[in-house]
């Protein structure tokens, strides 16, 4: 696990985005992951602009997202596939066909969530997998209690994930209560995983996650036996750490 500390969101945002952009920038096939939330969007805004202005070839990257909440229409402002579209995808050259988000609105959602990994399948894997964490320690939408030997699965969403996310709907009511989302097990298939963290609010999730035991009651720790971890995360996410983990992080900035 790499731990760098940064002193803020932007500054969060600008190492995240310099490392995505090695991937896409190296020219051979690259599959990202991504994620959505408050938390990548500074990120997606400084890689596009990077990409805008280095006129950077995208024909060979391909991009799989996390999840999507069920049944709210793709053009639905809150939609995961409208917040890439808006944040990422109407900017930058990479095909369409070679972006793919779950389909909450498969009429079959269980031959989706196969489909879905198949997909994943077929690319190769993902080579960087992009992540938020939730306050409660999600990852994706992966609740506390899902197995971590699951893959792409439909998922009850926690009162306290709608509660976090009804921000973004005009009342919690609007938010989904059900999603589709890569699993665990899927998730610690990438070959590289960069997590990114801001706020107090991820605090808690963030000690549980670098310093707290492996649990699926807390599903981020099980990143702690994930080969290639990267966090980012600024002062105020690693407010909660203890002062062993925290003097390990400042001697190194880079084990733990
Ligand atoms: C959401 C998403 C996650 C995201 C997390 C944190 O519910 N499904 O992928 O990482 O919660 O969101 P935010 O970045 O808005 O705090």
């Amino acid at each position: 696990m790499i731990v760098l500390e940064v002193e803020n969101y932007q500054q969060m945002s600008e190492k995240a985005a310099n490392i995505m952009f090695q991937y896409v920038a190296e020219g051979k096939k690259a599959v990202l992951g991504l994620a959505t939330g408050g938390t990548p969007v500074k990120t997606y805004d400084l890689l596009v602009s990077r990409i805008q202005n280095e006129k950077t070839d995208l024909s060979h990257v391909h991009t799989v997202n996390l999840d999507e909440y069920i049944g709210l229409d793709e053009k639905h402002p809150q939609s995961y596939h409208h917040f890439m579209e808006e944040h990422l995808f109407q900017h930058v050259p990479i095909p369409k066909k070679q972006t793919h988000l779950p389909n909450g609105n498969a009429e079959d959602l269980n031959e989706e969530c196969i489909h879905y990994e198949q997909i994943i399948e077929s690319l190769g894997g993902v080579d960087i997998q992009l992540l938020g964490i939730g306050a409660n320690g999600h990852i994706g939408f992966n609740e506390p209690g899902t197995p971590f030997d699951q893959k792409t699965h439909l998922v009850d969403l926690a009162p306290s994930t709608r509660e976090a996310n009804a921000r973004f709907f005009a009342s919690l009511d609007e938010v989904p209560k059900k999603a589709i989302t890569m699993g665990i097990a899927t998730i610690m298939n990438s070959k590289n995983i960069l997590l990114l963290a801001s706020g107090e609010s991820k605090a808690d999730a963030l000690k549980q996650l670098i310093e707290g035991s492996v649990s699926e009651a807390c599903p981020a720790t099980v990143l702690q036996k994930h080969p290639s971890l990267t966090i980012i995360a600024d002062e105020a996410a690693l407010s909660s750490l203890s002062d062993e983990a925290r003097s390990k992080i400042n001697q190194s900035n880079v084990s733990c």
